[in-house]
């Protein structure tokens, strides 16, 4: 049976946990060889008899993240395709930031996915049909408030993608942004409590959004599938695009 991520090779930060984690699973599942490159260590012990490689890296380090890729394309041979996964957040107003939470949500999330695809372009462009998927965020889109900071540089994700979908289509590679509304891991329980606009029992000082039509978190996975398919040859012609997956949050 042929599935639909055969002979692919695959980066994926923050692979060690959370969606990056599922998303490791999924494109093993379809097929791919991933490597996983996540300042945790990944434990292989959950994985079956081809775990993905792996790498401890901190992608706000450009030193390295240059190692890491370098490492990594090598044990895989190559890259056709990486997911920007690794991320944080710290949920405060604009007056409740201090500089170094800024700064550390501006390294992490925004120049953390830069360093990682510009690490990994000249093997993405050795490919005719290669593919970059970023995580950006419902705020990227809209405000949940008590996250301006995160929205941010979630904004910069998606505008980055689009820069690069724009500077590489004659090359061949296509990149798009998964926004996600509330997804159940561990950055999302961290930061249910006074972020992302779906408790507004406990922010009432903060005019919040609605709930989302679907009234639930999603699972991981369920992120994971939107990924392996902007990632495969179904999406041959999607790049540039915003593909939220969020309950329809954004919706209303
Ligand atoms: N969970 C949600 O509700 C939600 C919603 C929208 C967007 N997102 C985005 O999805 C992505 C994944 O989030 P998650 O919910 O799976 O979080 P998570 O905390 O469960 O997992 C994040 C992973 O990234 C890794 N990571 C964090 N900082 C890193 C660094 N500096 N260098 C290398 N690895 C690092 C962590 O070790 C972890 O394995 C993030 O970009 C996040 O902003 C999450």
């Amino acid at each position: 049976m042929t599935r639909n991520l055969d002979g692919r090779r695959l980066l994926v930060t923050g692979g060690a946990g959370g969606i990056g984690l599922a998303t490791t699973r999924r494109l093993l599942a379809d097929g791919a060889t991933v490597a996983v490159l996540d300042r945790n260590a990944l434990d292989h012990r959950t994985f079956g008899e081809r775990p993905p490689f792996s790498a401890e890296c901190d992608v706000a380090a450009p030193d390295s993240v240059a190692a890491a890729v370098s490492d990594l394309a090598s044990r895989l041979g190559g890259i056709d395709g990486v997911v920007t996964c690794a991320g944080v957040t710290h949920g405060s107003t604009v007056e409740e930031t201090s500089p170094a939470a800024w700064q550390r949500m501006i390294d992490v999330n925004l120049t953390g996915t830069f360093l990682c695809v510009q690490q990994a372009l000249p093997y993405l462009l050795e490919n005719p049909a290669s593919a970059l998927v970023t995580i950006g965020s419902v705020g990227a889109l809209v405000a949940a408030g008590r996250s301006a900071a995160y929205d941010a540089t979630k904004g910069g994700v998606l505008a980055l993608t689009r820069s690069i979908a724009v500077e590489y289509a004659d090359r061949g590679l296509r990149a798009n942004c998964v926004c996600p509304g509330l997804v159940a891991t561990d950055l999302a329980a961290n930061s249910a409590a006074d972020t992302a606009g779906l408790r507004p029992d406990l922010r009432p000082t903060v005019a919040g959004r609605v709930r989302p039509p679907a009234a639930r978190a999603a699972d991981p996975a369920e992120i994971a599938a939107v990924i392996a398919f902007a990632l495969s040859a179904d999406a041959s012609f999607v790049t540039g695009a915003c593909l939220p997956a969020d309950g329809g949050y954004t919706a209303v």
